[in-house]
């Protein structure tokens, strides 16, 4: 998978150096290369934003730098034969809801391009633009603003990574994940047994395979029903790994 990343600030992006999407990168199963907006602009300044037509608070990002900053990634992108088209994410709090769902979606492309707003946001007739060489979203990690995109695209690009086959050495880590099956993930425990007076539950220390997963299972309802009962709305028991097996 390709990914570029367009910022103003792109020493904020750093991290994905690191850990486990950097290896990955390192291992060359993910491309990510991060574009200074700035190197795209024309003036002494480096200007990147403008006062907003209409008028109201705060800055807009001017459409031509934007536009010079993304054909210079699609002119570096060389798609393979039969590559989808790009896909351009606008990280945004006024996007569609980041999501498991929407990252297993997106581990399934080519070639991902991030552009980070800051201030007010980009100019609309950037996004209208780009239709013409992406398939455009934006997309929220939350209902909150952030400073800007950089820190949604840190947790998107890590979200989205380590679901690239080779990224997460044991696949099986995925399966039993919060969000895989729609459910939060079942508590877990380590050695020692007895720690400061607290023990493992004794399920766990049984060695009844069987019964060890029907505890793990019912904890997880548990714990979505305590803690997040919205998910439980949209649960499908069906959908869940050997719901099509015979009791
Ligand atoms: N930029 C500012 N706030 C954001 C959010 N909640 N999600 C994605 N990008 C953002």
């Amino acid at each position: 998978m390709r990914i570029d990343v367009v910022s103003i600030f792109p020493e904020y992006l750093q991290p994905l150096t690191l850990s486990l999407i950097g290896k990955a990168r390192q291992d060359g199963l993910l491309s990510l290369d991060v574009h200074d907006l700035r190197d795209f602009t024309t003036d002494r300044h480096r200007t990147v934003d403008d006062t907003p037509y209409g008028g109201g608070a705060g800055m807009v990002m001017k459409p031509e730098p934007w536009a010079q900053a993304l054909e210079s990634v699609l002119d570096a992108a060389e798609p393979a034969e039969g590559a989808r088209r790009p896909l351009l994410i606008v990280p945004s709090p006024a996007g569609a809801r980041f999501t498991q769902a929407m990252a297993y979606e997106l581990a399934e492309e080519d070639h991902l391009v991030f552009a980070c707003g800051r201030y007010e946001g980009i100019d609309e007739r950037v996004l209208d633009w780009s239709r013409e060489h992406f398939d455009v979203r934006p997309v929220s990690l939350g209902d909150y603003v952030l400073n800007g995109g950089e820190v949604a695209v840190m947790a998107m690009v890590e979200a989205i990574g380590r679901l690239v086959p080779g990224v997460v050495g044991n696949a099986e880590s995925l399966v039993e994940e919060s969000h895989s099956d729609g459910l939060l993930e079942y508590p877990v425990y380590t050695k020692p047994s007895a720690w400061r007076g607290h023990e493992v539950p004794e399920v766990l220390l049984s060695g009844n395979h069987g019964k060890i997963a029907r505890w793990r299972r019912h904890q997880q309802f548990e714990r979505t029903a305590a803690r997040r009962p919205d998910l439980l709305e949209d649960f499908d028991a069906g959908s869940l790994p050997g719901a099509d097996r015979e009791a």
